[in-house]
């Protein structure tokens, strides 16, 4: 069935793939205009390709987590132009109130025409990172560590909670380039170089080859920073839930805040795993808890092992979070969610949150850990 599916998928893209290249063959469109927020950018370009290809060829990165396939969602942008109905491969990912602001899925739609879009001002500064992998190690028998020294250009500057994108070279039957999402877990104050928390997805194209083929001194390309998972700049009470890989940029966001002397907002910090093996990085959390007294850690295992003589918080994440709203934290102070890690456990906790005062629009949340 997967099997099925697989070849099905495959066969789409090689058909889309024809489709373009006979579309563009066929319909000669000639020079294009895209203005980019309202003047601000004005490009010309070769018409007739995808509008997430148009506007990478001229440096200007939109997310792009499933590298145009059209099915991470992460490539949307306001198109202010009349360029035709939603097409079919859109629909599934756009909402009612996308749709009536015409967002518009930049990896489907083709520059035919002059077109006039808007994107958030921060994708200007996204560029193509060159690196060199200087590190990896083993945080669990399933996450990786992984650090690259940038080369070209060698410093970055980036908020603390935001991700970039890997690009993943061929290797084995996978035969082109993918691109895949990951959080940084490294402060913005390290600025030569950037780490990942990369868990293994079994079958997971990127992350097969970062557990199985990637080595130090290999050179890497990253795309970034993108992403709107970062602190707030408040004085709300901050409550994080982390699983798993999603610790990465709670890592970075707790990091950012110590340096910087942030220490005067209450930071909660709820770690998921299923049992003792699943915990890494715990030291630094631990030691944090001791240099700052405003940050409390609370690891949680669903799961606990008998040789684990696990005497901390058990049972799931959110029962936990549950039972700290209403047993250890001020009732009375302003609160702020921030999630990371997969979908079911951010839907568990965002309900736990709302259930707790916290209204849905302080929630911020990352999915794709
Ligand atoms: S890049 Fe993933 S849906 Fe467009």
């Amino acid at each position: 069935m997967l099997a099925a599916s697989f070849l099905i998928g495959g066969l789409s893209a090689v058909l889309a793939t024809m489709i373009v290249v006979v579309d563009s063959v066929v319909n000669n469109y000639g020079e294009v205009k895209i203005d980019i927020n309202n003047g601000k950018k004005e490009l010309k370009v070769n018409g007739g390709a995808p509008l997430l290809t148009t506007l990478s060829e001229q440096g200007i990165f939109i997310p792009s987590a499933c590298g145009g396939r059209g099915s991470c969602g992460a490539c949307k942008v306001k198109v202010l132009s009349d360029i035709g109905p939603i097409l079919p491969t859109e629909a599934p990912l756009l909402d009612e109130v996308e749709m009536k602001q015409n967002i518009r899925l930049s990896c489907q739609v083709k520059v035919k025409s002059d077109i006039a879009i808007e994107i958030p001002e921060e994708l200007f500064s996204a560029k193509i990172f060159k690196g060199v992998v200087e590190k990896t190690n083993d945080l669990t028998y399933d996450i990786k560590g992984v650090k690259i020294k940038l080369v070209e250009p060698n410093e970055i500057e980036f908020k603390s909670g935001q991700y970039m994108q890997l690009v993943i070279p061929p290797y084995e039957k996978i035969n082109e380039y993918t691109q895949r999402a990951y959080s940084i877990a490294s402060s913005p104050s390290q600025k030569e170089s950037l780490e990942f928390f990369i868990r293994l997805v079994p079958g997971g194209i990127a992350t097969t080859y970062v557990h199985n083929y990637l080595k130090e001194n290999d050179q890497m390309e990253l795309v970034g920073p993108f992403g709107e998972f970062y602190m707030r700049d408040t004085d709300a009470d901050m409550i994080c839930v982390a699983g798993g890989s999603g610790l990465a940029p709670i890592k970075s966001i707790v990091a950012d805040m110590f340096e910087r002397g942030i220490t005067n907002r209450n930071v909660w910090l709820f770690f998921g795993a299923r049992s003792l093996k699943d915990l890494y990085y715990m030291d630094f959390f631990q030691d944090m808890e001791k240099k700052w007294d405003r940050f409390h850690f609370v690891p949680a295992l669903s799961e606990p092992q008998p040789e684990d003589n696990w005497n901390g918080e058990t049972g799931l994440i959110t029962n936990v979070l549950g039972k700290y709203f209403k047993e250890k934290m001020d009732q009375n102070t302003q609160k702020e969610g921030y999630l990371c890690g997969s979908p079911g456990m951010i839907n568990a906790c965002i309900k736990v949150m709302t259930e707790n005062g916290i209204s849905e629009d302080k929630i911020y949340y990352d999915k794709f850990a």
